[in-house]
């Protein structure tokens, strides 16, 4: 395969210590020995993205590098034989972005068994418009329909602006559920109620000035994104038999609970790791999204953006600030 020249946002540390992304040319003969190289056609902008282009070693630890743990594109060569050219492809996860160079990058190269045929029924964009954040949503909101059905009672979504908690919202209101968002963002009930929630609260109100192991049951499920006190709040707050599920930690790692909730309310606590989801599970999400699950997602919460655009979103996500999906379009 003779050698390609492609634009990349690549991440390095500078003299003063401080991670910068800069969009540089780049050689695919400099992409990892993998199977499959994929020209990258849309990508999308997580939260591990902009840890990673911020030097966050817990994500990354080799620099420079090209972050993006989420990429659609086309099949340029698959050594394996699994894929032909020219075959639509979709890659979330793995090691993608975080020390395997990623979708910020016009060009991947990849194991052939990270990548799944692309979900028909949903082109590209809307692909990447999901990419990890919907795949994470389905991935929580599919385990909590395990247990709660819609008609037991609320369920609480928090970070519910952002994109795995915006998600969350459509594809459980989409199912049936009564949604309540935790947002910090004043124009976040607007936006809520377009997506199906039926209440709003604050960030404050969904915390409790009570160090009590149990408060007031309210929700029958929760998904949530932020940990700390809020998530710990919510657990406290969950009926018997209830659900949560725990993805994420943007507002904190740590978690102030007892083991009460647990074994006087019988409640249950689900991990969800997009990440290193089995295939099988992998690709029922993204049917799901492609057709039952199918949400008209609000134009307020994305827009379409390029490379060069990139150092201000990953700004405005660290702040907390950020609302909805980013989509990057390659301009091949
Ligand atoms: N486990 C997995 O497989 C997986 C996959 C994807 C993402 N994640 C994690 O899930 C989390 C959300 O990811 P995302 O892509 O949805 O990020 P995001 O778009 O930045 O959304 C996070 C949202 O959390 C809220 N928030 C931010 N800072 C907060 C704080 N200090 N206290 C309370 N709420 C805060 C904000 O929503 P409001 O303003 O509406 O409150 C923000 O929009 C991140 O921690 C990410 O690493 C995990």
């Amino acid at each position: 395969m003779k050698d390609i020249l492609y634009k990349a946002y690549q991440v390095a540390q500078g003299d003063d210590g401080i991670f910068r992304g800069e969009i540089k040319e780049l050689q695919t003969s400099n992409l990892p020995e993998e199977d499959l190289l994929i020209k990258v056609v849309y990508s999308s902008l997580n939260y591990k993205d902009a840890l990673s282009a911020r030097g966050n070693k817990g994500v990354t630890k080799h620099y420079p590098h090209t972050p993006g743990i989420d990429a659609a594109g086309i099949v340029v060569e698959d050594l394996s034989g699994q894929f032909k050219t020219g075959e639509e492809v979709i890659v979330t996860g793995w090691d993608l972005g975080m020390n395997t160079p990623g979708g910020f990058g016009e060009y991947i190269k990849v194991p052939s068994s990270w990548a799944a045929k692309h979900p028909s029924g949903l082109s590209m964009k809307e692909s990447m418009l999901y990419g990890t954040a919907g795949l994470t949503a389905g991935l929580s909101v599919y385990a909590l329909s395990q247990l709660v059905k819609p008609q037991s009672g609320e369920i609480l979504v928090t970070g519910s602006t952002g994109g795995v908690g915006s998600f969350s919202v459509g594809l459980l209101s989409k199912s049936g559920y009564k949604v309540t968002g935790v947002t910090g963002k004043p124009e976040g009930k607007k936006l809520l109620e377009r997506l199906g929630a039926s209440y709003t609260i604050s960030r404050e109100e969904a915390l409790s000035p009570s160090r009590s192991p149990l408060l007031r049951e309210q929700w029958s499920g929760v998904v949530d994104t932020v940990g700390g006190d809020i998530l710990g709040t919510a657990i406290r707050s969950t009926v018997q038999r209830g659900v949560i599920t725990c993805c994420g930690n943007a507002a904190s790692n740590d978690l102030p609970l007892t083991v009460l909730p647990f074994i006087l309310r019988g409640i249950t606590l689900t991990g969800i790791d997009s990440q290193k989801a089995p295939s099988e599970l992998r690709n029922k999400i993204w049917n799901l999204l492609a057709t039952d699950w199918k949400i008209n997602y609000p134009k307020e919460l994305w827009s379409e953006i390029t490379l060069d655009q990139l150092d201000d979103k990953i700004e405005l996500m660290l702040k907390g600030k950020g609302k909805g999906r980013f989509i990057i379009k390659h301009n091949h």
